[in-house]
């Protein structure tokens, strides 16, 4: 049974949608299961400012995934890059032990989109600064 937590972000999920100027896009996807997660994120002075998820899932990766946006919004990438799976459990107060896996998703698809967008931005400072020379 799930808590009154995971029920709320199933039912009424935050951050859902795509940002099409995003700086960096993590996707991921479960073979076992078939879900899909594709997570879009903003960077300014190194805080990520926006956070949005597209999702092909369950219950538990729809409420997983909008708890995650919750908790990555204004964290410094660095700090982006220390949320795990228990983090998610834990802000949702718990999943059922079957459901545990689903919190796996959002995780691994967060830390995608931040290495896109670190790859990105290096290869951006690398271009600046072959034009200075
Ligand atoms: Fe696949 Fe939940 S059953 S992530």
């Amino acid at each position: 049974m799930y808590n009154t937590s995971v029920l709320d972000h199933f039912l009424n999920p935050r951050n859902v949608g795509c940002l099409p100027d995003a700086d960096g896009i993590g996707v991921i996807g479960d073979p076992d299961c078939g879900d899909y997660l594709k997570i879009y994120i903003k960077v300014q002075k190194g805080k990520l400012t926006d956070v949005k998820f597209e999702i092909f899932g369950c219950p538990a990766a729809i409420a997983t995934s909008s708890i995650l946006t919750e908790l990555a919004k204004g964290k410094t990438v660095e700090e982006a890059l220390k949320i795990t799976d228990l983090d998610i459990i834990e802000a949702l107060g718990g999943l059922p032990e079957p459901k545990i896996h689903c919190s796996n998703l959002g995780a691994e698809a967060l830390h995608k989109a931040i290495q896109d967008y670190l790859a990105k931005s290096s290869k951006q400072k690398a271009l600046q600064d072959a034009k200075k020379d």
